[in-house]
């Protein structure tokens, strides 16, 4: 263990560290080098804190707890293990490549000291920033917000994007993400679909589906729905089933001690057992729905077999048409292990028991599963510069059979219980027509929540149109609903009505329509663009802006950057403090406060 708390820290040791801190901070990011580590100071300041807020000494928790002895027996060097296990995470984001500006948001991180994740491909960019999660200061940890909120980067541990990149998300692809809140990997999902796919975000937990919808707003993709279901019993809709489905269980979180210390005093071997049954369950709905040649990605923060390869392993025993994927050549270059096939059953005081346990948490019998388990991966918390992972990567074969029954009944619409009144629906044709009229255009996969408009894709539509059935396909329901979908979001929100009519576009999706919509937009020369941004509101100086009172999108005549705005006595910016920080940062403006008169 780096720093034994309890016991003084060295003071030379912490001055040192704390100095190569500061100047690294200084040096220009060319002068940095690459793997740039975070100073030991930094994990003594972590503990101490730790200390401070409690009588106990980390160091001798963490010695005395059952987790320790749990990972003796899944590995021979224990110690080692226990040594990586303290040093507060690095800060580390995903750059949205969807932002027009990506380009220059990277570049800031780069200058800030940001190093790329070398293992992550895919879509966008990750980086690891010099300081731990949450530890920014000053106007770099300003910059960081407002990056986030805008949804320009989001934040997320670097072991957490794995999930994303193994599951091989394509254009156009359905997916499902069945344990989705706080919405991490739902928004790197997005990522890959851009305007062509769905992803579904599901969460159980009502409150948690606010985070959901909160973080989908601030990413801002047309391509996300948030539902509300148990995922054990999550709708098969569209009846032909997902292309790919993430399962990120609800899980002992065994592998976060770098991030929730408390680990080390609560975590038992009982609390895998307890949440195995309940991620089999997942895993086995999560099969069925998938469709066939689709793909299943299993993912834990738990070190724990009984939550991760004894998973696998009863799904794998429970399906003949599922193939489990070596994760490691879908992930090149992540120091990731094999999967274990081979495990002792443990008691609450972290050592070997004989109490009988349900088979499915046992090490498997068949040499046709035990033999391929090392094909999951495992990410020991010590061996990389994050938490600790397991995943599994599963395929479904293309001639897996249907279970579907032969349809025996169809049901007639006033058989059927409408949506909820305030459930997406597509525009309805009157509304397209005064729309079309206002914006001089009408963008495509357009519904109507209450009074906001909103943008999704084609594949949305696909799904409310779709054909459904119960009791395996003999009751047909006819399409034209969510249901039996609990919708709670979709898309992106772009437009705002008052008494039924078109009264603004939202600041969100201002950018995405301005040069779409000729009827609500103007083209301004980039000075008052400036004035706009650096004041918050400026004098009309042209009558054909005069003339249009109301929200209005000003596009600047140089770049195309869009704002929105009110037109009335005079212009004011409409846009939140985030998206203005960081439009005025990449025009080298200040915000100037202006008093009222
Ligand atoms: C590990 S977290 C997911 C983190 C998320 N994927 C991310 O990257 O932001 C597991 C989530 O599953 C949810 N959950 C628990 N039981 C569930 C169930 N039966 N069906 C669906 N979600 C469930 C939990 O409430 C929790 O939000």
């Amino acid at each position: 263990m780096r720093i034994p708390c309890g016991t003084a820290a060295n003071p030379q040791r912490l001055a040192g560290g704390l100095t190569v801190y500061g100047d690294a901070r200084r040096t220009k990011a060319k002068n940095r080098p690459r793997c740039f580590r975070r100073s030991r100071a930094v994990d003594v300041c972590f503990y101490r804190r730790l200390c401070m807020d409690s009588e106990v000494s980390w160091d001798k928790l963490a010695r005395d707890s059952v987790l320790l002895k749990a990972v003796s027996h899944w590995r021979d060097d224990a110690e080692v293990w226990l040594e990586g296990s303290f040093d507060r995470l690095a800060e580390t984001v995903r750059v949205n490549p969807l932002r027009r500006d990506s380009a220059w948001t990277e570049n800031w991180l780069e200058e800030n000291g940001a190093v790329c994740i070398p293992w992550f491909t895919g879509q966008g960019s990750a980086w690891t920033l010099p300081f731990e999660r949450g530890g920014a200061e000053g106007e770099v940890r300003e910059v960081l917000k407002s990056l986030h909120e805008t949804g320009r980067v989001t934040r997320q541990e670097a072991v957490s994007m794995l999930p994303v990149i193994a599951l091989g998300v394509e254009s156009g692809d359905m997916v499902l993400d069945m344990c989705a809140s706080p919405g991490s990997k739902t928004t790197h999902i997005a990522e890959y679909l851009g305007d062509n796919g769905l992803v579904l975000a599901n969460e159980v937990v009502n409150s948690r589906v606010n985070m959901l919808v909160s973080n989908s707003n601030r990413h801002g993709s047309p391509c996300i729905g948030v539902v509300n279901h148990d995922g054990r019993h999550m709708p098969k809709v569209p009846e032909s089933g997902f292309d790919r489905v993430l399962v990120d269980a609800p899980c002992t979180g065994s592998g976060t001690t770098r991030k929730n210390p408390d680990v080390w005093s609560k975590w038992l071997p009982s609390g895998g057992r307890s949440l195995h049954e309940l991620q089999v369950d997942l895993m086995t709905r999560a099969v069925a729905i998938t469709k066939s040649g689709g793909r299943v990605v299993y993912a834990t923060c738990s070190l724990d077999p009984v939550e991760n390869e004894a998973v696998v392993a009863e799904i794998l025993r429970r399906n003949d048409h599922l193939s489990l994927l070596d994760a490691s050549q879908l992930l090149p270059g992540v120091p990731g292990e094999s999967g274990r096939s081979n495990w002792p059953s443990l008691g609450d005081d972290g050592r070997p028991t004989d109490e009988s346990l349900a088979e499915s948490m046992l090490p498997p019998t068949e040499e046709r599963i035990s033999s391929i388990l090392h094909r999951c991966m495992r990410i020991w918390n010590d061996r990389v510069d994050a938490g600790g992972f397991f995943l599994a990567v599963l395929e479904k074969s293309a001639d897996s059979p249907s279970k579907q029954k032969p349809a025996e009944h169809t049901l007639k619409p006033d058989e059927i219980s409408p949506d909820p009144r305030d459930t997406p629906k597509p525009l309805p044709e009157e509304l397209e027509v005064s729309l079309g009229k206002k914006w001089g255009a009408l963008p495509n996969e357009l519904w109507i929540r209450g009074k906001r408009i909103l943008i999704s894709t084609p594949q949305a539509r696909i799904v409310w149109e779709s054909e459904r059935s119960r009791k395996a396909g003999r009751v047909r329901i006819p399409g034209g609903r969510w249901r039996p979908l609990r919708l709670m979001h979709l898309g992106l929100k772009a437009a705002l009505l008052r008494k039924g009519e078109f009264d603004r576009i939202v600041a969100g999706a201002s950018q995405r329509l301005g040069a779409e919509l000729p009827g609500v937009s103007t083209v301004i020369d980039s000075r008052l663009f400036d004035e706009l941004l650096s004041n918050g509101e400026a004098k009309i100086t042209e009558t054909r802006i005069e003339e249009s009172v109301g929200g209005r999108i000003l596009i600047d005549i140089a770049n195309g950057d869009c704002i929105p705005v009110w037109v009335g006595s005079r212009l004011s910016l409409m846009l939140a403090d985030s998206e203005r920080r960081i439009l005025c940062m990449q025009r080298d403006l200040q915000i100037k406060i202006v008093e009222e008169e």
